[in-house]
């Protein structure tokens, strides 16, 4: 029988050890979210990094670890720590996502990274290899791996691969500045269909694909050797039942079922009933816009002061490649802004920004959706953004303003928000303004429409869309002569 097997780097667990006790968390990120729902429904595989170190994996738990993941229909793919420090730290996250997210001076073109970023992509390579077989369906996940479709290809010609980028793909201008970008093209290209969150990123890949590698292209499709590639895009969704069901059952829960947040909220909404509540959820990176989100908000502030003691913003930013300088770097400057401006703007009863470095667990994220008045979200780019959907879903009576920044994916379907442009604080502090006076009734018309899309395109339906188009390319052989 055919599977569908899922390869990404992070699996949607992490493993820990802990005096000799195995232990799994959920994964944050918008990939394992989000397919955590695609893959709970199948037969299928997910192979992928745990986490952990080779070196901090006592081979006596080898078997344990094997276990523990076959339950979750897992495999794991084994790192040491120079592989991570090369591959993870290195070439993902200091090479290529910054410079997919238009950071291009934080790009670092560093030899040895790309080294152990082709050597781990063909581990990846290899320990799907050792598993699919040819009617098996292969659906290689993100920036990480952007090599195996073609190591994958070249040992299996009849395997039928599928890529989706969950990150932006940059103009030419951008791409063409990195070393190995041809490499990095012929890796991609070993798939049959690649699959992009916004037609914008489909179209630089294309123009990329065209311009480096003088390819035939005829509107979504490559014709490379005697093999047609397809193009799309696919916005991910969100498994909107999951959310909005969650926040139905947050909304009914009594006494000592409420969580230690869900509590705080309910009485501060007791305390200060009229003072608007506004999250910024994000994992803690320089492509979220958070330090320039802060500056705006005392921006508001000092150009508002009636709003001193109205609003309070809650940001939540969840560690994130904390080994990576740039990311050590923000941590200090967030810290610093939040320290300066509550120093200088709190008074007796208020203290504008309640600030959490740490990830939630699934329901305290629901409480703070459902809780808050406005969630504001502002990354200088984003390939989706799906906070901004999980948000829009968990607001069950329709209230709520979401301002979103039009560098993210999500802005494209998400029309009824407050779009902005992160970089212009004068219109931030205007849809702040706006957010926190629409009238009910507008919030309310606003959310119906964005939920009622987001119901329809969920998460499922993303991941349905793709394998449909997958499985036409694997019934057309994707041959041509
Ligand atoms: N998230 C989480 N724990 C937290 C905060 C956020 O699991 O404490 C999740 C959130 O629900 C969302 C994901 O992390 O699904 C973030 O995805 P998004 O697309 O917004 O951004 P990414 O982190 O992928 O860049
Ligand atoms: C984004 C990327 C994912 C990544 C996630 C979390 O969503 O597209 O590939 O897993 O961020 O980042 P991390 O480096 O912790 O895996």
């Amino acid at each position: 029988m055919s599977r569908t097997i899922i390869i990404s780097n992070r699996l949607p667990v992490q493993l820990k050890i802990n005096n000799g006790n195995l232990s799994a968390e959920p994964s944050v990120g918008g990939l394992a979210t989000g397919l955590k729902s695609v893959h709970r429904e199948g037969n299928g595989l997910w192979i992928g990094w745990t986490g952990l170190t080779e070196e901090d994996t006592p081979k006596a738990m080898e078997g344990e670890i094997d276990q523990a993941l076959a339950e979750l229909n897992c495999a794991k793919v084994v790192l040491n720590a120079e592989e991570i420090d090369g591959f993870y730290f290195g070439f993902s996250n200091r090479t290529v996502w910054p410079l997919f997210h238009y950071f291009l001076e934080y790009s670092e073109f560093e030899l040895d990274f790309w080294e152990a970023y082709k050597r781990v992509n063909q581990k990846f390579a290899d320990a799907i290899l050792e598993v699919a077989t040819d009617d098996d369906i292969i659906w290689v996940h993100d920036y990480q791996l952007m090599l195996v479709p073609q190591m994958v290809k070249e040992k299996r010609p009849n395997a039928t691969i599928g890529f989706f980028l969950h990150i932006p793909f940059p103009s030419f201008e951008i791409f063409r500045t990195m070393p190995w970008r041809e490499e990095v093209l012929d890796g991609l290209l070993g798939a049959d269909l690649l699959g992009f969150h916004t037609y914008d990123y489909e179209r630089h890949f294309l123009s990329s694909v065209r311009r480096l590698k003088g390819l035939e292209v005829s509107f979504n499709e490559i014709y490379l050797e005697n093999r047609v590639i397809k193009v799309d895009s696919f916005p991910m969704g969100i498994d909107y039942k999951k959310f909005h069901n969650a926040a139905k059952d947050s909304a009914t829960l009594s006494g000592k079922d409420r969580t230690d947040l869900q509590i705080k909220l309910d009485e501060h909404k007791k305390a200060a009933p009229n003072t608007k509540l506004i999250i910024s959820i994000d994992r803690l990176d320089y492509s979220k816009g958070i330090a320039a989100r802060i500056k705006a908000f005392e921006y508001f502030l000092i150009k508002n002061p009636e709003y001193k003691e109205k609003v309070r913003l809650i940001i939540l930013a969840v560690p994130s490649r904390s080994n990576v300088p740039q990311y050590q770097l923000l941590k200090k400057e967030i810290d610093e802004l939040i320290g300066r401006i509550n120093g200088e703007l709190s008074t007796v009863n208020w203290t504008p920004i309640w600030y959490f470095y740490r990830s939630l667990p699934f329901e305290n994220l629901i409480d703070l959706y459902t809780k808050c008045d406005i969630a504001w979200l502002t990354p200088l780019r984003d390939g989706m953004n799906l906070v901004a959907k999980e948000f829009v879903a968990c607001r069950t009576d329709q209230s709520g303003v979401l301002i979103l920044s039009e560098m993210a994916g999500s802005a494209y379907e998400m029309n009824e928000a407050l779009l902005i442009n992160p970089n212009n604080f004068e219109e931030q502090a205007a849809a702040l303004k706006e957010a926190i006076n629409m009238p009910l009734e507008e919030q309310k018309n606003r959310n119906k429409l964005l939920q009622q899309r987001l119901e329809r395109y969920n998460v499922e339906f993303w991941a349905n869309e793709f394998m449909t188009a997958l499985k036409d390319q694997q019934n057309d052989e994707n041959v041509y002569v």
